[in-house]
Order: structure tokens, then sequence, then C-alpha cells
């Protein structure tokens, strides 16, 4: 959700820009634009902005032959104003351009205020205001740096922001509050992106910057001052990504390639405790011994797809560790005046690590009283991994695609693995249910690998899925949020509208729906709730709606007319949805597929919802 790329160096820094911006398409935007100062022939600022992708914007670049040793790079993903080319950033006061990520909650006031000493807005976004403070600071403190300092202490809200000036070529200055920005240190200048992604084409030298971070960069430095203007130093760290590891390689999709890394991915979560029997609280870090001591209950705060992991992992807490478990939607939890104890371990996941509603709702917990936090974040260094005591990272490697799926498959591994930390400290674990259940874990890879076999069949049925304009998904106990999580897949990608029950609840209403044109798609597993799950099949059946079972090969259902089964390998037990999932992504992904959506990029999508 918005990039941006900041560049000043010795040499051209138009295509690092355009670059750069490509690399972050994956976050989600619908225009885009750059400004730049110190071209070939001019000192002066040049903008160019484009409703649509990135290629649009480069399209422009080409034709003016830009080229230049300083400028600001944005994609936006409109909030305040509609997608169009006047509310593309950079956005310009006489000759100071902004490009900005996040949200400025006081812009009305600021606006009120800056027109009333004459400025005129052109557009309806938040940060225009922001361009015209810094103009205005800079009428009493010509200083860039000093006036962006003075500016951001007035904006309330979240945001990341990059500043250039005509008048000032040989700089510019960035600043954070509440939305990611890192720093490059470049061979042949410096850099600033709002991830690593961008900048891996110059550099692995990464800066993380803290909220309340004012930045100024000039091709071979870079300083770093607080709001107050105190210097502060900040450790440079060499990003363990390749640049290869953001390149399609053999597949089609982003989202094809990251559903077929999730053994990979999975292995390199499990890490240290692969092919291991026993599993320990330092997984989790340092300070885990003590914070997991006395823990009484576990909350899990966290959104979307992550919230599913979520969901699942209450039925492994309770049942294996004997805690009781409650999972919030972060973005309602965060308002909602609930009675903490101390005693709660809060667990916040997150793929991107910046989500700002399950920061937020991380936040709120600790200022409640519950200290004890742990973040399940697939990017380190991210806010919600800064925010919280303990951190378990996992390793799906980047995820691009914007309907996250080994993010997901990773975020259960980590589950599972705190599920067993914990069953074992409240003594609810045997030596050999610990051997069984660590055995299973590492078999994963490969159980994974198997299931993913089934995509050629997969995408036969998809053919069936293409001309339906709704689906219902079913799944009971720990595979109800399986369902969930398919029906989420195939709305985010596929456009139909689809919907999730826990089968027992169909007949409590949902199944008013069910006729012979509304393809019901069932999770079942050999669990010891599916003679439960094949009555409410039959439920289907009578109604004459058409049935898609995903069922485990164990499981005893026979195909029939109307009824079509898809073999999975046997039953996994608690591990199952692991499993279970992959064919619910690979689903979607070729319905997707057939219906000639933008599998990767999703309509209306952004990948890092870094506004609430
Ligand atoms: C769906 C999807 C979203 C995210 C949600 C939370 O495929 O990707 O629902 O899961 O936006 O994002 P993170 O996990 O980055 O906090």
């Amino acid at each position: 959700m918005c990039g941006i790329v900041v560049a000043i160096a010795t040499r051209n820094i138009v295509p690092v820009l355009i670059e750069g911006l490509s690399r972050l398409e994956y976050r989600g935007y619908d225009s885009a634009g750059l400004a730049v100062v110190g071209g070939e022939n001019s000192d002066k600022l040049v903008r160019l902005r484009a409703c649509g992708r990135v290629a649009e914007l480069a399209a422009l670049v080409e034709m003016s032959r830009l080229s230049a040793s300083l400028g600001i790079a944005h994609t936006r993903w409109a909030t305040h104003g509609a997608p169009s080319e006047i509310n593309a950033h950079p956005h310009v006061s006489e000759g100071v351009a902004v490009v900005h990520n996040g949200i400025i909650e006081n812009f009305e006031t600021l606006r009120a205020g800056l027109q009333a000493r004459g400025y005129v807005f052109v557009s309806d976004t938040d940060t225009e205001a922001i361009a015209h403070l810094i103009h205005h600071k800079r009428q009493t403190t010509p200083d860039l740096f000093e006036a962006v300092r003075l500016a951001v202490g007035e904006l309330e809200g979240a945001y990341a922001i990059g500043v250039i000036a005509d008048s000032d070529p040989a700089r510019a200055v960035v600043a954070r509050h509440g939305a990611p920005l890192l720093l490059g240190i470049g061979e042949e200048g410096m850099y600033a992106a709002s991830d690593t992604a961008a900048l891996l084409q110059v550099t692995r030298k990464v800066i993380y910057l803290e909220d309340g971070d004012i930045a100024e960069l000039s091709r071979e430095a870079i300083r770093i001052v607080r709001a107050g203007g105190e210097p502060v130093e900040r450790q440079a760290h060499l990003s363990s990504l390749m640049p290869d590891a953001m390149e399609l390689g053999p597949y089609r999709h982003f989202m094809q390639k990251e559903i077929f890394e999730q053994p990979q991915a999975i292995s390199n979560t499990l890490g240290l405790v692969l092919g291991s029997h026993s599993v320990q609280e330092g997984l989790f870090g340092a300070q885990a011994f003590d914070l997991f001591d006395g823990v009484r209950q576990v909350l899990v705060l966290a959104c979307g797809t992550s919230y599913h992991a979520g969901l699942v992992a209450r039925y492994w807490l309770e049942a294996v560790a004997g805690l009781p478990v409650s999972v919030e939607i972060a973005s309602e939890y965060r308002y909602r005046k609930s009675v903490a104890d101390p005693a709660t371990l809060v667990v916040a996941v997150s793929q991107s690590g910046e989500t700002a509603d399950t920061l937020a709702a991380l936040k709120y917990a600790r200022e409640l009283g519950m200290k004890r936090t742990l973040a399940i974040c697939n990017v380190p260094e991210s806010a919600i991994v800064r925010e919280a005591a303990l951190r378990f990272i996992t390793r799906a490697g980047p995820e691009i695609g914007v309907a996250s799926t080994k993010a997901f498959t990773t975020q259960l591994v980590v589950f599972a693995l705190l599920t067993l930390v914990l069953a074992k400290r409240n003594g609810r674990l045997s030596g050999s249910e610990e051997k069984k259940h660590m055995t299973a874990l590492c078999h994963l890879p490969v159980a994974v690998q198997k299931v993913l076999e089934l995509e050629p069949e997969i995408g036969r049925w998809a053919q069936r899925f293409a001309g339906k304009e709704h689906a219902l998904f079913l799944g009971r106990g720990q595979h109800w949020p399986i369902a969930m999580e398919g029906a989420l897949k195939l709305k985010e990608i596929s456009y139909i509208h689809a919907e999730a029950y826990a089968a027992g609840e169909l007949k409590h209403g949902p199944l008013a729906l069910v006729d012979e044109r509304m393809p019901v798609i069932a999770v079942s597993p050999a669990d010891d709730l599916l003679e439960k799950l094949k009555s409410n099949l039959q439920e289907v059946r009578a109604r004459g709606g058409e049935l898609y079972v995903f069922a485990d090969d164990d499981c005893g259902i026979a195909a029939s007319e109307c009824l079509h089964i898809m073999r999975m390998p046997e039953h996994y037990g608690m591990l199952s949805p692991v499993l279970h999932v992959v064919p619910m992504q690979l689903l979607a992904y070729h319905v997707a597929l057939v219906r000639g959506t933008d599998v990767d990029k999703p309509r209306n999508l952004a990948k890092s919802v870094t506004v609430e």
C-alpha cells in the first residue's frame, strides 16, 4: 500500500526510481509518479505522474529522456481522493516535492490554516498539505532539513515521507512515523524506500529508521536526528534478501510460485528444530522462558489470512496446551473496551509486520497492561516485530502475490511450535507425544509436496467454477477456518462471491441459498467430526446442491452424481489444516486464471495495509 523510493547519487537515478517502483508494485497501487532535480540541462524540479501501472510512468520517462541525480518516486493506493493523475504523488509546493505513505489525520486543520495563508490546493490528498507546510516553514527556516523537521512536528497520524527541493539539489530528506521506511547505503549514492525489495538493485546495506526519525541523505552520507533535533546513530544491516528472491522463475504468477514454495518455506521456518524430537522456549527469543511463565491465556490479534491462522491455532492451543484462547480481528479489538488479564500472552500475527490495525491492536493490548507480547511475522525489523517483546520470524521469503499463501502455512507451523512449548510448560505433553508431534511437523514439507501434485486435477475443477458468481465453503472444527481461508482466497483473486460456514450452521440459514447453481466446497478430513460433516453434506445433496469435497484418502466418502471428490493423502492429525489449505489456494488460483483476473494484483487490494 503506497511505495516510496528516494535516490541521490553520482549516477542517473531515474532508472533506479523506476526499477524501485516496479519492485514495490506488489504492495498494491493505482497511480505512480516521480519528481527529480539536477537533470542534465536544468536544476528545476521535473515531475511526471501517471494513473495506472508503473509501466505507464516508465513510458513517460522514456519519452521525456529524463535524467537526474536526485529524485523521489511513489506508487499511490488511493485513500484521500480518487485514483487520478492530479491526486498522484509527488505533490509540489513551489519547488518543494513530497511523496507520502500513510494518513495525516489532522490534514483538514492543516489545510484550512494553509489556505488562510494563501496556499492553493489542487488535489484532494492529505499529502499536499505536507508539501505546502514544508514550503511555509521554509519562509522562516530556509534549511530544508530543519523545515521538514519542524513540519513533521505538526503532523498527526502515520507517515513515511520523502522530500526534495529544487533550491537544494544536493540532498533529500525523509522521515517516518508509523509507516515503513528504510535507508540504503550504496556505492554511488544513498537511497530510501518502503522496503528492501526496491533497493536490492543498488545495495543490500540498509538502515531501518525508527518512528520519529528524520534523515538527510546526500551523495556520500546519511544524518539522522530525532524529532527534537538530537542526532542519533542507527545500525546498518546487510539484508539477507537476494535479488533473485523477487524473480518469477518458471512460474506464471508469484501466487503460483509461492504456493509451490511452501514445502521449502516450512522447512526454513522449522530451521533448527528440523529433525529434532523436542522443542524449547528459546525459539521465541531470549526472554521467552520468563515471559511464558504463568501465562494463563492467549490472545491472538491479526487481520485477514493471518487472522485465520489464529483461528486454527485456537483449536491447538486449547486442546493440546490447555489454555483458553481468544482470536480477535485487530481492527475491532483496538476499539473495544475489553477486559485485560496481565497473565495473557498476546500474539500479533502478520506477514508484512506493517498492518496498521494489527500494530495498533498490539500497542493497545500493551497499554491495557498485557506486557507478554509475541510477534509471528515474515519481515524481520518490521514495526510489529519491533513492538513485541518476543518474536518468531517465519522464514517464508518475500511474499509478492497479494493473496497470502506461504505466509499462512508458515504461521501455522510457528503456532504448532508455540502450542508444544506451552503444552510442555503446562505439563500436558509427555515425551512420546512431543516426539510424535515433532515428527509430524518435520515431515510436513514432504506431505505438502504430495498435496501439490493435485494441481492438474484442481485445474480441471476450476473450469467448472469459472462461470459461477457465488460459492459456499464448509468445514468443521479446526478446518472451519480453512473453509474461511478458501472463501477469502477465491473472492479476493477471482472476484467470485464466496462465504464460509461451520457446516453445522448450514441449516440455521445458509441452506436457503443452496440449489443446483450453488457450488458447495467441503473441507473433509477423516477426523472425529467426519460423520457430522457427512450429515451436513447430505443436507446439501437433498437440496440439489453440487458438492466439491476435498477428502482425506481414508474418509470413506464415495463420489456420486453431483458429489465430486478430490482425494487428499491420509488424515494428518492436528496439522491437517496445513495440508487442507493448499488445495483451497490452488483452486482460487486456477479459477482466477480461467477468469483472466490480475492474480498477483487483484483490484482494490494492497499487500501491506499500512492505513487503518
Ligand atoms: C489475504 C491477505 C490479507 C492479509 C491481511 C493481513 O490473502 O493477504 O487478508 O492476510 O491484509 O496482512 P498481514 O498478514 O501482512 O498483517
